[in-house]
């Protein structure tokens, strides 16, 4: 798929954010990958690589036992932009000198410019930049020019313009540095020379022919699961090979209020897709009576999907293929040679390695607003597309005890009037994730003049760009009271309603 289009080579020297990069770059409408530091200039220049730029990371560049890279990368000949770690990595490489800086500096700082050049073209002489370090360059390599300073980084920006070697030690993939993207963008455009040629259009087009080499004239089995994933990946997959493609949609009775219903109306009735349904509601509600505790509720759930899917998977006996909707960060999660493993990339349902399937997985390369895009772009109604994200174990990770059809009730009337005032007042699209929680616990109120004794509803809304990190969204006083009148009167199992204030991290989006 990246073939034909330029490709950027993302260094991860131990950033944390170091896929934040990334997506800058994907923004630009550049294709670029994240590769491991251990990654030789060879294998670059074999993948035609047009440009590589080195991320931050938490090593001192004169350490011993510090993340180094391939030098060779430097003479490759084509642009390289260092950031923070990485700048001082190509400094120390190319006869610079790096040392403790007197004064970590953290935080903003104001950048001056002091020369004219493409990587600030355009921009004011004086910005606000972010910076995060405690060595600093103190003498740029011979050839270099000092670019940049701020009050305690006298080499705050260098480049070797001939060879078109940049480095720069604040950040400018955070938004805290206002003109980060303008960096980046000159110096894909500017520097690199590069054309903007990554769009949902020609990802499609590409990723069509890719599927139809892969795949040839076997079929192919999808375990839709009605989230964006899987639902962009099987109607790209249906473009590619049409009738061949078999859906199998298990309805395990944990889904949104309206979803099982959305998912065949849109891929059977409007898509026109072959689509299996099975009703397994009650064997996963009888599977789930009694349990409380929340990773043998999501055991139970995933071992169960597994044995349901098997048992349908065995009449597509011609089927060697198995989509999957794996996406990048689920990639990148799994963990690269200097990123700690932060959860193992999980599969679709957690599907076992010994059924005898090849993976199809056309979106292991794109983020998830990419996804969305693509979806739009194949046709896919908003009402699958812009859908806000959904765990895998469904309702059964947002009632906190024991799963009963009741409480499935309740959790669905109210997640849909949360999620319907949020709709209603424009704020659907900007938030990440917004949804109901049900706790365990019945509390005591007043009605009519009547006590009550009925369930506490949480409310959870939060602002991010992965789900690696969020933001709880400060929703409006009047909003909140509108919400929490209409679930009170709406549903006659709730008297108390309660707003989740709590960021990622310490807490997670998901309440199990
Ligand atoms: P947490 O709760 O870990 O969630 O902050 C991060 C994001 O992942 C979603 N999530 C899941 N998605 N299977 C999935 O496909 C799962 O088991 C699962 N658990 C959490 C969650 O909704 C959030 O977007």
């Amino acid at each position: 798929m990246s073939k034909s289009h330029e490709l950027v080579a993302i260094i991860d020297l131990g950033a944390q954010y170091g896929h934040l990069i990334a997506r800058r770059v994907r923004e630009a409408g550049v294709y670029c990958e994240i590769f491991p530091h251990t990654i030789t200039a060879e294998e670059l220049r074999r993948r035609s690589v047009r440009a590589v730029i080195l991320t931050g990371g938490p090593s001192s560049a004169y350490a011993q036992d510090s993340v180094q890279v391939d030098e060779g990368l430097f003479r490759l000949g084509v642009p390289v932009l260092g950031i923070c770690y990485g700048m001082q990595l190509m400094a120390q490489a190319l006869g610079g000198q790096v040392t403790r800086a007197s004064r970590r500096e953290y935080g903003r700082a104001t950048l001056n410019i002091q020369l004219d050049d493409p990587l600030f073209h355009g921009l004011e002489r004086q910005l606000e930049c972010w910076m995060s370090h405690g060595d600093a360059v103190v003498a740029a390599p011979e050839g270099f020019v000092v670019l940049a300073s701020t009050a305690n980084s006298p080499v705050a920006a260098m480049a070797r313009l001939d060879r078109r070697l940049f480095g720069v030690q604040f950040h400018p993939e955070v938004k805290h540095t206002p003109e980060g993207q303008a960096i980046l963008k000159n110096f894909l455009f500017r520097v690199a020379q590069l054309t903007a040629d990554w769009t949902a259009g020609s990802f499609v087009e590409e990723e069509v022919a890719r599927i139809r080499r892969q795949v040839g004239d076997h079929h192919v089995i999808c375990a839709l699961s009605g989230g964006v994933d899987s639902a962009v990946s099987a109607a790209l997959v249906h473009r590619a090979v049409g009738e061949r493609l078999n859906c199998i949609f298990v309805d395990h009775g944990l889904l949104r209020k309206g979803e099982g219903e959305a998912v065949v109306e849109t891929f059977h009735r409007v898509m026109g897709m072959q689509l299996r349904c099975v009703d397994a509601k009650g064997r996963f509600l009888s599977l789930l009576a009694g349990v409380t505790d929340p990773e043998e509720k999501r055991r139970r759930i995933g071992h169960e999907f597994i044995r349901v899917f098997e048992a349908e998977a065995a009449r597509f006996r011609d089927a060697r293929f198995l989509v999957q909707g794996t996406i990048y960060p689920d990639v990148i999660e799994s963990g690269t040679a200097t990123a700690a493993t932060i959860k193992t990339h999980h599969n679709v349902g957690g599907l076992p390695k010994d059924m005898s399937f090849e993976l199809v997985e056309p979106l292991r390369q794109l983020f998830k607003d990419e996804v969305r895009r693509v979806g739009y772009e194949l046709g896919l109604p908003e009402e699958i597309v812009g859908r806000h994200p959904f765990p895998g174990p469904g309702l059964a990770v947002r009632i906190v005890g024991e799963v009963t059809e009741e409480r499935l009730d309740v959790l669905r009337e109210a997640d849909a009037i949360f999620v319907d005032e949020i709709k209603r007042a424009g704020l659907y699209r900007q938030i990440w994730q917004a949804f109901a929680v049900l706790p365990a616990f019945r509390s005591v109120g007043v009605m009519g003049d009547e006590r009550t004794y009925a369930y506490t509803v949480v409310l959870r809304a939060v602002n991010s760009d992965d789900a690696m990190t969020a933001e709880w969204t400060r929703l409006e006083p009047a909003l909140l009271s509108r919400i929490s009148t209409r679930l009170v009167n709406e549903v006659p199992q709730i008297n108390r309603v309660v707003y989740d204030i709590t960021s990622k991290p310490p807490a997670t989006i998901e309440w199990e």
